[in-house]
């Protein structure tokens, strides 16, 4: 046998992404909702408004650190712009319907996330928003009575835009008291309910995109740093305040994990890939790892960067790690110094083609090695459990003749990858908790803010401009991993 007995599958989704209704019940708005729809070719948009002169604009959700508003501007939501999060795919009223699919393909668990907003419209009210709360009940309760283990991500991809605006996000400290309050919240509420939780989505985004991972409205390198900082030290609060709530809590790190190759084999760029993986491994290092590691702080010394933080700080780090490291995976990417050679790469990847690789419409690379590599390079870094919490295609999907969609390009992206995570546990021993492969229902792209960049085993009509009737229907796909759980990973054909 491959896996183990009580593999976790599933597929995960965003609160963001997935649930709409992004106004009612009390929800408060997040950095999620002010944020437009763009394309491969057209960066999305951060919209904001000047409270006090009434000017508006936007700036593009690019990568890197900048301002993403004026000075005395604030993120807004503006007359006449489309904003994807606000209806998405409303899984909010479709929960039932949704988790009863779910079901049907046999889903172990489904990773989910709180819309932080929800239970906290404000991020710094004192008390919780009881509608919010009852929602996650109802959507726990209809997950237990199906036999699914919810994972639930606590912050994916959305701050309460009233933190972004008072405080600048995750660059105050003032964040770890609101956020660990929330979790605190949150866990005594759901205690017996959700036994898995991630902390942060995509920590190590705190880099390349500062306002969705963050909130940063400001977002220098010695904020980006603040930022991390704080996370880390929330973190661990959480992971501490978690245990005491119920020991049995498992609290888990996740990570953006992409694997970088040099182009060539010249040591320069073999160097440089070793730097490029170890700004990600930076994120792992101190969350699941409990300490910075040498490189980073050399670099904040050279770049004059000068952390707000305690000596507990470090004590805590060191105390209370992640229980376990998840991480998320779609695709790797290659780096150069001979720029003559440099094609451009898609989304949240930043590097150069990898000649070797077929890349998707929205230029992220299928690697059938990828999945055993990114488990090999953590295994042997940190020795903790493992579990990829995030993989998969996003492909446009065609209606056919006969009302189907049949997504035998989806299929094989998955047949590749599942296997090799089935050779990372059957031929080098990983410790693999789970796998949630990303958009088990469509979508909004947190890259693109598209609907047609589809990932799901489940059909959503919906449309890029907000079109479509929000019916869900199966795709081929769904019939294949149906098939790949029930057999618990060994069967992977698509042969009827
Ligand atoms: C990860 C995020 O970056 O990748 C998800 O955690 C995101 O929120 C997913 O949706 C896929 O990226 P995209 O841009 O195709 O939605």
């Amino acid at each position: 046998m491959s896996f183990k007995n009580g593999f976790l599958w599933g597929g995960a989704t965003a609160a963001n992404q997935v649930e709409g209704a992004y106004n009612e019940d009390g929800k408060g708005l997040s950095t999620a909702d002010v944020i437009t729809a763009g394309t491969y070719e057209t960066p999305r948009h951060i919209t904001w408004r000047n409270p006090k002169t009434g000017e508006t604009g936007y700036s593009e959700m690019t990568i890197g650190g900048t301002r993403v508003a004026p000075k005395g501007a604030q993120p807004a939501i503006l007359e006449g712009e489309y904003y994807p999060s606000h209806i998405a795919s409303d899984f909010y009223h479709h929960y039932k319907e949704d988790i009863a699919l779910m079901a049907e393909m046999g889903f172990k668990t489904y990773r989910m996330s709180i819309n932080w907003s929800r239970i906290f419209p404000n991020g710094d009210d004192s008390e919780p928003n009881e509608a919010g709360l009852e929602f996650y009940d109802h959507v726990f309760d209809e997950l237990n009575k199906n036999g699914i283990e919810p994972l639930v991500t606590l912050s994916h991809y959305e701050t309460p835009l009233n933190l972004a605006i008072q405080y600048n996000g995750w660059a105050s400290r003032k964040l770890i008291d609101f956020y660990v309050n929330y979790a605190k919240t949150v866990f005594n509420r759901y205690n017996g309910k959700v036994k898995y939780w991630l902390t942060f989505n995509e920590i190590n985004c705190m880099d390349m995109m500062p306002f969705i991972a963050g909130g940063l409205i400001d977002s220098s390198l010695q904020n980006r740093a603040q930022g991390a900082h704080n996370q880390f030290v929330a973190s661990a609060l959480t992971v501490k305040a978690g245990h005491e709530i119920n020991p049995d809590f498992q609290i888990g790190q996740m990570l953006a994990y992409s694997q970088v190759y040099a182009l060539t084999p010249d040591p320069a760029d073999q160097l440089k890939a070793i730097q490029q993986m170890d700004d990600t491994l930076f994120y792992s290092d101190v969350q699941t790892g409990g300490h910075y590691p040498n490189s980073r702080l050399k670099m904040y010394e050279r770049e004059g960067v000068k952390l707000d933080d305690r000596p507990e700080d470090y004590e805590l780090l060191a105390k209370y790690p992640a229980d376990f490291l998840s991480f998320s995976c779609y695709t790797s990417n290659v780096v150069t110094t001979h720029k003559d050679q440099a094609e451009g790469a898609g989304n949240f990847q930043i590097g150069v083609k990898n000649p070797y690789l077929k890349a998707s419409s929205w230029g992220w690379a299928t690697d059938p090695y990828v999945l055993r590599i990114a488990l090999k390079t953590l295994t042997n870094r940190y020795h903790k459990p493992l579990w990829i919490v995030e993989n998969g295609l996003g492909a446009v999907d065609e209606i056919a003749a006969d009302g189907k969609i049949h997504d035998d390009y989806r299929i094989e992206y998955l047949q590749q990858n599942i296997k090799s995570m089935r050779d990372a546990v059957t031929i080098d021993g990983a410790d693999l908790m789970g796998y949630t492969s990303w958009g088990c229902i469509d979508l909004v792209s947190a890259g693109t803010g598209e609907m047609k960049k589809r990932y799901g085993y489940i059909y959503v009509d919906r449309n890029n401009d907000g079109s479509g009737t929000l019916d869900r229907s199966r795709k081929d796909s769904f019939y294949w991993y149906k098939k790949v759980i029930s057999t618990n990973g060994e069967d992977l054909s698509n042969n009827e």
